[in-house]
């Protein structure tokens, strides 16, 4: 047998024992559990890691500037995604406030971005005392909303950060072209979509920045690490400065000290990340490939199932970079089976899955920053008040409720996996009435 005719058994194989499997008893009623098969292991390394980071050890340089690690994995990144500059960071936050820092991003300003993010994207906003204005998400999408964009733009807003969501981009066509109306740049928050494209170009490429992170859970991944891409050369040395400690080279203690012309901090990746990063790019496209034919798999198994509703894909996406699997839940189609029900049954047939972000723009952290004297200071109580009204975003509100995540990890897992966690839907529904 060839492989495909192999694959395409096995395939069908997989689905009919799924589909015989339908009517049997959900885990959390005492029937058999699906389990998935992967290992979900995660970081993936091998002696190639081992290697690299035993080199810098051995080679005492272990900071930026010492050593060629760092400006290496620049380079490899650059190729990689075909930006003109690329700056390793020591986070993905910082690569976003040092983007924020070299846009000139203020106190009094205002800087958009959608509430359906990592709390890192608001924070760096708040650090330089702005006011962070949300546009709501598109429930299909799960991404920033460009039509509602356009309205959330006043004279002071500073900059826009799309975020593109689990990987996958944001309609860049539309954000870009609202920028560009308003003279606003754009900093793409790009942390959990390497390789991602839009027009069959990298995201991170398109906005005035875009940034990267690579901790742990990224799917480039180097403990904690991050990078800001540019193609605008005085942009890319304010933010080599800013996050050297004002130095305007990047090189280590032997740079010129009399040359601090803005403020700055030290957010240097140190050469370990770098040499870690720089082996596991090796995994990288491969990794893609099998989380982008299991996703795409899973996508037309959900499909059939009512009220299980996978994010849909912008037309300009040429790839996701699938960091997450994210869908909707609609109980209604469940006999109101509560979502945390839903996620326990399928916790109990050895299916992880999460609820994934709660609302950022009702995050407390966000009124605690609003009463601190530096808030208070340079905005007016009128802007306080109208605070609310302006960042009302009950779609997203509806989307926090609905939402269920797979990690990337899920998707690296064998076809048949897949299989098992559509028939482990369809059990839940099937006994919907007995688990509520
Ligand atoms: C959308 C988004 N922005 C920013 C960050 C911050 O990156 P880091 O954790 O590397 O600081 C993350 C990381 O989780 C993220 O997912």
């Amino acid at each position: 047998m060839n492989r495909r005719r192999f694959l395409g058994a096995t395939a069908a194989l997989s689905s009919a024992s799924a589909l015989a499997n339908t009517t049997g008893k959900p885990a959390l009623l005492g029937g058999a559990p699906v389990k998935l098969e992967g290992s979900r292991k995660w970081p993936i390394f091998d002696q190639t890691e081992e290697k690299a980071l035993l080199e810098v050890l051995r080679s005492g340089q272990w900071y930026r500037g010492s050593g060629n690690a760092v400006r290496n994995f620049e380079q490899k990144y650059e190729q990689l995604t075909g930006a003109k500059y690329c700056l390793a960071t020591s986070s993905g936050t910082s690569a976003l406030l040092t983007s924020l820092s070299a846009m000139g991003v203020t106190a009094g300003d205002e800087v958009i971005l959608p509430p359906y993010t990592f709390v890192a994207t608001l924070n760096v906003i708040l650090e330089k005392h702005a006011m962070p204005i949300f546009v709501d998400s598109d429930p299909e999408t799960f991404q920033m909303n460009a039509r509602k964009l356009d309205a959330a733009i006043t004279p002071r807003t500073k900059a826009i950060i799309p975020v593109h969501m689990a990987g996958a981009p944001v309609n860049l066509d539309a954000i870009l072209a609202t920028a560009a109306r308003h003279g606003v740049p754009v900093l793409e928050d790009a942390c959990q979509a390497h390789l991602g494209e839009w027009r069959d170009r990298k995201v991170g490429t398109y906005g005035l920045a875009g940034c990267f992170s690579f901790q742990a859970s990224k799917n480039l991944n180097s403990g904690e690490g991050g990078a800001v891409l540019t193609a605008d050369s005085d942009f890319f040395q304010r933010c080599s400065a800013f996050h050297n400690n004002s130095h305007s080279s990047h090189g280590g203690a032997s740079s010129a000290f009399d040359l601090y012309h803005a403020p700055g901090l030290n957010l240097r990746m140190t050469e370990f990340q770098a040499a870690l990063l720089v082996a596991q790019m090796t995994r990288l496209e491969e990794q893609y490939k099998i989380r982008e034919s299991n996703a795409r798999y899973l996508t037309s198994l959900l499909k059939e199932i009512p009220g299980i509703i996978p994010a849909r894909l912008h037309d300009g996406c040429t790839r996701n970079a699938w960091h997450l699997y994210m869908l909707r839940y609609d109980k209604s189609k469940f006999a109101n089976l509560p979502r945390a029900r839903f996620l326990k049954a399928l916790a109990a047939e050895g299916v992880p899955a999460s609820s994934g972000y709660t609302p950022l723009n009702k995050a407390s952290l966000i009124q605690t920053a609003f009463a601190s004297r530096g808030f208070q200071r340079v905005f007016a109580e009128a802007d306080f008040k109208n605070w609310a009204a302006r960042n009302h975003c009950p779609d997203n509100d509806q989307l926090c409720e609905d939402a269920v995540w797979f990690t990337q990890t899920v998707l690296l897992g064998p076809r048949a996996d897949m299989d098992r966690i559509a028939e482990a839907m369809r059990k839940i529904q099937n006994h919907a009435h007995a688990l509520a």
